[in-house]
């Protein structure tokens, strides 16, 4: 391992807290996610004092097991990356300042990542050869995007949702449902169990439309309406149309996207990403020119591996971050 160049990187921009190290930006040598799901599970959401102050309590346990998993000491690490922008504020503070810290002690480049591009990385992890330019389709819970990416560091914002992101729709339906959170895992097997397969709701947006944008706060007011109207209904039922006008419009959109600007290669990340109604939808929508990179699931969530990856691709290109560079809620 000692003629690779190690990264750790370090992530806790929402509910997740996680470290992982990777070598030469392409191999996860360990990695540690630790979940704060169980602690905002009762508010049906995150709810941000709660995930900073869990951030900062398990942060350094998150990288010591990190770094006794990889079996190796602080000095064989060249460069530390940490996620600094788009997130919660107080979250985002936690990993970057413990980024800082070792930065610092250690005097090593800081790299500070945007996290949607962190995102768009993750299959990179898997040993494909993804070329550029790709069309990358970024689904979580906090934000859903269309984006042209030209290059490590080169993209550009094609479509972006008008208001909430297609996760948060799946966790707010499912809190006025009384199902739990995350909503979206929970939703998936529900609609799985429908025996009547048929549309409740109206599509979500225009089919054609020049623009690449999309919106989700029509169809959770249209499931709280047919819910008001027809008390009695199947819940399952209502999971599967939910989800189906949920997903097919990130389809639609993805594939206008790689038609109009000819782009035959396609990236799809987040957490949304390992809905595997999504994949199916996606893969019936598939020319066969077109090249799909969807990551495992463990790495559509949020995760370090995704920042030492892409902090690699800038470590490379000897562009680091000063110790003063700060946070920011929006990217
Ligand atoms: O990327 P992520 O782990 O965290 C951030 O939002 O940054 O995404 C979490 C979101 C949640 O809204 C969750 O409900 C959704 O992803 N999600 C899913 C599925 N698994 C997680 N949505 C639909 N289907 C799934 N299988």
């Amino acid at each position: 391992m000692c003629n690779k160049v190690l990264g750790i990187g370090l992530e806790s921009s929402c509910d997740e807290t996680a470290a992982a190290i990777v070598a030469d930006g392409r191999k996860i040598v360990s990695h540690a996610i630790f979940s704060q799901i169980k602690l905002h599970q009762e508010y049906f959401g995150v709810v941000p004092e709660i995930a900073s102050r869990a951030h900062l309590e398990v942060i350094n346990d998150c990288i010591d097991h990190c770094m006794k998993q990889a079996s190796i000491s602080f000095n064989t690490i060249s460069y530390v990356a940490a996620t600094c922008r788009p997130g919660l504020v107080g979250s985002l503070l936690i990993a970057l300042q413990s980024a800082k810290a070792i930065s610092y002690a250690l005097s090593i480049p800081l790299i500070g990542v945007h996290h949607l591009e962190a995102h768009l990385y993750a299959p990179f992890l898997e040993g494909y050869g993804i070329e550029f330019p790709f069309i990358g389709l970024l689904v979580s819970g906090g934000n859903t995007a269309l984006y042209l990416v030209h290059d490590f560091g080169k993209f550009e914002l094609l479509g972006n949702t008008a208001d909430d992101a297609v996760g948060e729709a799946f966790d707010k339906v499912a809190k006025f449902l009384s199902l739990g959170y995350p909503g979206g895992p929970i939703i998936e097997t529900l609609a799985q169990q429908a025996t009547v397969k048929k549309q409740l709701f109206p599509k979500i947006l225009a089919d054609s439309s020049e623009s690449y944008s999309f919106s989700y706060s029509g169809i959770k007011t249209a499931v709280i309406q047919y819910i008001h109207e027809h008390p009695d209904a199947d819940i399952a039922e209502i999971a599967y149309s939910f989800q189906e006008r949920a997903l097919e419009i990130l389809a639609r959109r993805l594939f206008e996207a790689s038609r109009r600007l000819k782009i035959s290669t396609l990236v799809i990340a987040g957490g949304v990403a390992s809905n595997k109604r999504l994949r199916e939808i996606i893969f019936e929508k598939k020319k066969e020119y077109h090249k799909i990179f969807i990551p495992s699931p463990i790495l559509c969530t949020d995760n370090g591996a995704m920042v030492a990856g892409i902090g690699y691709q800038y470590f490379k290109k000897g562009v680091f971050s000063p110790l003063t560079i700060d946070v920011k809620a929006r990217a």
